[in-house]
């Protein structure tokens, strides 16, 4: 059962995506510049639980030489950071609505010659340059809102998957169950695994797609 506050924040972001597209993203982009107005909002760098959430994600990869790697919703870098140590010949991008986050990001990641970046963008609206053999959307998607919007969303996720790429989406349980089933229905991606998490005082789920074959 959903706590007061959880449904709160789940109704008043389903209300922002009543609007087109554009706008909800302008919002959005207003909304988190706002709330990353003190560094690290939620403790990323700093909680334990958070912590062991990243440590986690990170073991739960199929072992492959990755070289193109995404993180939608990245934040201040935290989990970048993490990612650009395990996997120090990939190429890393980090997408975020907020421009105010990036620049802590930017701050707290160097770009090691140009192999990480961070760029501010919409999931929802967001056209890539080119697809990712992993893709990283973790404690996001209950921001995007209504039904349609998530379809959309499970869209552009797998549209940045390159064709033997792997998709991790980590969110709570048991609401990834609903969250991520827009992934599980959207026809080009095939669930591999999902380990749930039973860790107080937030169970979570880490779900990992594969690209279904064309
Ligand atoms: C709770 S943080 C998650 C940070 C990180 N993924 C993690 O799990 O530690 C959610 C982030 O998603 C970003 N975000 C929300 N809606 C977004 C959208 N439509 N497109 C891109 N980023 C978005 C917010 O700006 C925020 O930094």
């Amino acid at each position: 059962m959903p706590s007061l506050p959880e449904l709160a924040h789940r109704t008043l972001f389903r209300t922002l995506s009543l609007l087109p597209p554009k706008g909800q993203g302008l919002v959005l982009r207003r909304y988190f510049d706002w709330w990353h107005r003190s560094p690290d909002p939620w403790k990323l760098s700093t909680d334990g639980y958070e912590q062991h959430k990243y440590r986690s994600t990170l073991e739960q990869l199929p072992p492959r030489p990755y070289r193109r790697i995404i993180e939608v919703g990245c934040a201040e870098g935290v989990f970048t950071q993490a990612l650009a140590a395990a996997y120090p010949e990939a190429e890393i991008t980090g997408v975020d609505v907020s421009e105010r986050a990036l620049e802590r990001a930017r701050a707290r990641v160097p770009d090691d010659g140009g192999r990480v970046r961070f760029i501010q963008a919409d999931i929802l609206t967001h056209r890539a340059e080119h697809r990712f053999d992993l893709v990283f959307c973790s404690e996001t998607l209950y921001y995007l809102g209504r039904h349609e919007r998530l379809q959309r969303a499970s869209a552009q996720l797998s549209g940045l998957l390159a064709p033997d790429g792997v998709l991790v989406a980590v969110h709570p349980w048991p609401e990834a169950t609903r969250l991520h089933g827009y992934l599980d229905a959207h026809g080009s991606l095939a669930r591999l695994t999902e380990q749930v998490y039973q860790t107080p005082p937030r169970p979570f789920a880490i779900t990992i797609y594969g690209a279904k074959p064309a």
